[in-house]
């Protein structure tokens, strides 16, 4: 009977594995098949270069966030949030701003303001208040590179 068990055991283990396995390879296909269908932002060069630049430096920003809340350091964190904030917001190149659709303002124009917010809230919120509106912020990050590419 014990040997049975153990039998039953390794067979289900080892349908999960392959369950795994195909899951996996089905998504590599899908990779390799189809096409980008998120939409192209028409950058020139120039432009292109500007816009990625200012988002490694949103990436930047997060981070000096996420380090800030893990020691407590408040003035780190609102550092780094206003950095990515308004001034950003407000940085961006007028012939840029105008070949962005009305959707990608819209989410981007939000996510400067997520920034200035956890700036203000670094004042005086928890740190775990803090880390979850961390995490709705990068919702914005994953909302937006899943509709557009600059390339
Ligand atoms: C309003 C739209 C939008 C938002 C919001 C947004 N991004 Fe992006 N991001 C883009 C697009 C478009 C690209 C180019 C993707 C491509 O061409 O594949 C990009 C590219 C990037 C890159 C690659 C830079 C490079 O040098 O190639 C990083 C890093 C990045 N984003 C970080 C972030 C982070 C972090 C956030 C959130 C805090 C964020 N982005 C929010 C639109 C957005």
């Amino acid at each position: 009977m014990a040997d049975l068990n153990s039998k039953c055991k390794a067979w289900s283990a080892f349908l999960a594995v392959s369950a795994l396995t195909i899951d996996m390879s089905v998504a590599w296909a899908d990779d390799a098949t189809h096409q980008d269908k998120r939409l192209d932002l028409g950058l020139t060069a120039a432009e292109r270069n500007e816009f990625l630049s200012e988002m490694r430096q949103m990436l930047a920003s997060v981070q000096g966030i996420v380090a800030g809340i893990s020691t407590e350091d408040r003035q780190k964190i609102a550092k780094s949030a206003r950095y990515s904030g308004n001034r950003m917001a407000r940085a961006t190149p007028v012939s840029v701003r105008r070949k962005l659709p009305p959707s990608f303002r819209d989410i981007g124009g939000d996510t400067h303001m997520m920034f200035e917010e956890i700036a203000v809230r670094a004042e005086a919120d928890d740190m775990d208040m803090l880390a979850a509106l961390t995490g709705r912020l990068m919702q914005q990050c994953l909302t937006c590179h899943a509709m557009f590419r600059a390339n």
